[in-house]
């Protein structure tokens, strides 16, 4: 399966010598029907004209940040969102320097800052100058800003060193790249989740809820998703576009949540809950709108059924590999392993929702995993990068516990 089909790339090119292998690679990008367009820094063009590149893209090629012409048609704004993928190659010490700064006075620093999908740089450099403090130092930074990052290859350089410093060859290139974004290991798999909040009613006017957004839930359904799994998402009400290649199924109160999740887990090979679940609902809901009353109102609440430890109970022939969500606000790891055990969970993720700016709204969280017998930490990122991570670590552990498919 060409895995790269259809998919828009936009190949970004700096002034290095090692602009000229980024002609193989647009062609071969091209012959995997990638949709490719390419845009080169001034320096670039010192090494490779832009008609080259259009000659092999078949698209114009972008150079400018004020053109007139191309702000009327793809702008840089507009650019940075056609691409689905932007590929820095070769990305020199000096682009590397104004990317993790974010300057944005050329094309490229602009189109990086406007871009929201995957960022990939492919250094090229003198060995020397990639060793220096201050190149690493903007590796790391960019690494941070979840920057992938594809080589340096080791070997002979064009000034006569050898060392690392030198570009992947564009068939190495491509081989990352089809491994890391574009690989669709997951196809038969299928996944249950779980997402957002529920409505308990109350009367026909008010409910009982929480503040979950939804969006770690919806991240960790694209990521399945995104290699190829079969996802059915079961999802309280939030204000989040379905991501591609999901199945939704929308769901207003925990029992609703608990009826569509138990038709579904005992077909699915993973299970991850990550909504927040009301505890509790009315014993009954009042047919009219409750009056107000200056004694007050008493409510009497009575608990919802755990979806996950439900599902966590199946017969073992078919119950899914099963992962819970845990927010805690103290002791993060001890309650945690306290759930994992008391539910009979396969993994759990710990949330610590004290931490300012993490968790509940945002778009930035840090997880603690924990299973039987082990638990690893992932530092603080963007919910779409932590989902991604957890995914490689639910695949790990499943085939550990012994699940092969
Ligand atoms: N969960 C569920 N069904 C419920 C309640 C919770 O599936 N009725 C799931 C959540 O999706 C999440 C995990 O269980 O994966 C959270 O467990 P829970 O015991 O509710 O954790 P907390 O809300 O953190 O509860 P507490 O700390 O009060 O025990």
């Amino acid at each position: 399966m060409m895995t790269l089909q259809g998919r828009r790339v936009l190949v970004a090119i700096t002034g290095g010598i090692a602009a000229y292998k980024c002609v193989e690679l647009v062609r071969r990008l091209k012959d995997r029907q990638a949709q490719v367009r390419v845009l080169m820094t001034e320096s670039a063009q010192a090494f490779v004209g832009p008609l080259t590149f259009q000659a092999v893209s078949g698209e114009p090629v972008h150079t400018e940040l004020l053109d007139p012409a191309a702000e009327q048609g793809m702008g840089h704004i507009e650019l940075a969102r056609w691409a689905e993928f932007m590929l820095v190659a070769p990305a020199t010490a000096n682009h590397m320097a104004r990317l993790a700064q974010g300057f944005a006075d050329d094309l490229l620093g602009a189109v990086w800052l406007a871009h929201a999908g995957q960022k990939i740089i492919a250094p090229a450099m003198n060995q020397q100058m990639w060793r220096a403090p201050a190149v690493q130092r903007n590796a790391a930074v960019l690494q941070g800003d979840e920057v992938l990052i594809l080589g340096p290859a080791s070997g002979a350089q064009a000034c006569g060193d050898v060392g690392p410093g030198r570009m992947l060859e564009p068939a190495d290139l491509l081989a990352q790249l089809e491994a890391l974004c574009f690989r669709k290991d997951l196809h038969g798999l299928k996944v249950v989740v779980t997402a957002g909040p529920t409505r308990e009613r109350l009367d026909p006017v008010r409910y009982i809820s929480n503040f979950s957004s939804g969006k770690m839930g919806y991240a960790v359904a694209e990521a399945f998703a995104e290699r190829g799994a079969d996802v059915d998402l079961v999802s309280g009400p939030v204000q989040l576009s379905t991501p591609v290649g999901v199945r939704r199924i929308d769901v207003e109160s925990a029992g609703e949540m608990h009826k569509e999740v138990m038709l579904l887990a005992s077909f699915a090979d993973v299970f991850v809950a990550t909504a927040a679940v009301a505890d509790f609902r009315v014993d009954a809901v009042a047919a009219q709108k409750i009056k107000k009353d200056a004694s007050g109102l008493q409510l009497n609440l009575v608990p919802n059924t755990d979806i996950l430890a439900d599902v966590a109970s199946l017969s073992e022939e078919c119950r899914p590999f099963v992962v819970g969500f845990a927010a805690e606000t103290q002791q993060v790891q001890h309650f945690g392993r306290d759930k994992l055990e008391r539910k009979r969970l396969d993994m759990i993720a710990c949330n610590d929702v004290s931490a300012p700016g993490l968790g509940f709204g945002s778009d930035r969280n840090a997880l603690w995993l924990l299973w039987k017998d082990g638990s690893c930490q992932l530092a603080e990122a963007s919910k779409k990068h932590l989902a991604r991570q957890l995914v490689d670590h639910i695949l790990e552990q499943r085939t550990r516990q012994g699940v092969h498919d």
